[in-house]
């Protein structure tokens, strides 16, 4: 696979193609994924649950995220890999860089970090040491219990302003990509029509530059719980190859998520 960078990222959504990515924590998984043609990973915190059985993300160290940084990067040596900056571990730009240089420096291209305007110093501070970085507004699941809970988020015009103002501070700061959860499809198109760089969604229709699945719930391990805007790709596609190459054409045609998996 040719080598993905964020320049091509970005020339990606100028021209219109959509960029289908997907979680992975592992090698063998990244490099399955790679090989089906995926050009972007996210080591998420996600992990926390998918991997470690919390039920949430807030446990999850910087040891954890280098860890499975390491591996998948091993699998995948070709894809731009995004890895998950965890709770607690960029409340100053001192520990930010700090914790971005050891996740970067075991083979991330990216870290992303959750968060509107509290973020914009951070995020400078990182940009101006080279440190590629991605932001995350909507449903941001290191504040679940300032949230209370796991809910769409800006749903009401006031709400739906911040958001669209936040995104725009946060491009302006310095990220290169931003991630998008569990949002009104509308307004997520909003906001990418507003951005130049690419806006990746999750439960944020199909208006975004692409999508990112958490790999479980892809493939069905969700214990029947499957979030309404994930799909089971492994059901109807006999094996794990195909589910991933059904998910990246679904996603580059516009098919996936359609109505029924947006809010
Ligand atoms: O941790 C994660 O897997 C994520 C995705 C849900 C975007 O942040």
């Amino acid at each position: 696979m040719e080598n993905i960078t964020i320049s091509k990222l970005t020339s990606w959504k100028k021209n219109k193609k959509k960029i289908a990515a997907i979680t992975a924590y592992d090698f063998s998984f990244a490099k399955l994924f790679s090989n089906q043609g995926i050009p972007v990973i996210l080591v998420g915190d996600s992990l926390g649950m998918t991997i470690q059985g919390h039920n949430s993300t807030l446990p999850v160290t910087v040891k954890d995220i280098k860890y499975h940084t390491q591996s998948v990067r091993k699998g995948a040596p070709n894809v731009f890999l995004l890895s998950d900056l965890p709770f607690m571990s960029y409340f100053t730009s001192t520990q930010a860089i700090q914790n971005a240089a050891k996740i970067i420096q075991s083979g991330a291209n990216m870290i992303k970090v959750e968060g509107g305007k509290w973020l914009i110093t951070i995020i400078k501070e990182l940009s101006e040491r080279s440190i590629l970085v991605c932001g995350h507004l909507g449903l941001t699941p290191q504040s679940f219990n300032f949230l209370s809970g796991y809910k769409v988020q800006g749903k009401n015009e006031k709400d739906a302003n911040k958001l669209i103002e936040e995104a725009f501070l946060l491009e302006e700061a310095g990220i290169r990509m931003l991630v998008l959860e569990c949002i009104p499809a509308l307004l997520a198109k909003q906001i990418t029509e507003n951005l130049s760089i690419p806006v990746i969604g999750i439960g944020a229709g199909n208006s975004t530059d692409g999508q990112i699945l958490v790999m479980h719930d892809l493939l069905g391990i969700t214990d029947g719980k499957i979030p309404k805007f994930s799909k089971n790709f492994l059901a109807e596609n006999g094996s794990i190859q195909n589910a991933v190459q059904k998910y990246i054409k679904e996603v580059q045609t516009g098919l996936y998520p359609d109505k029924i998996y947006s809010f």
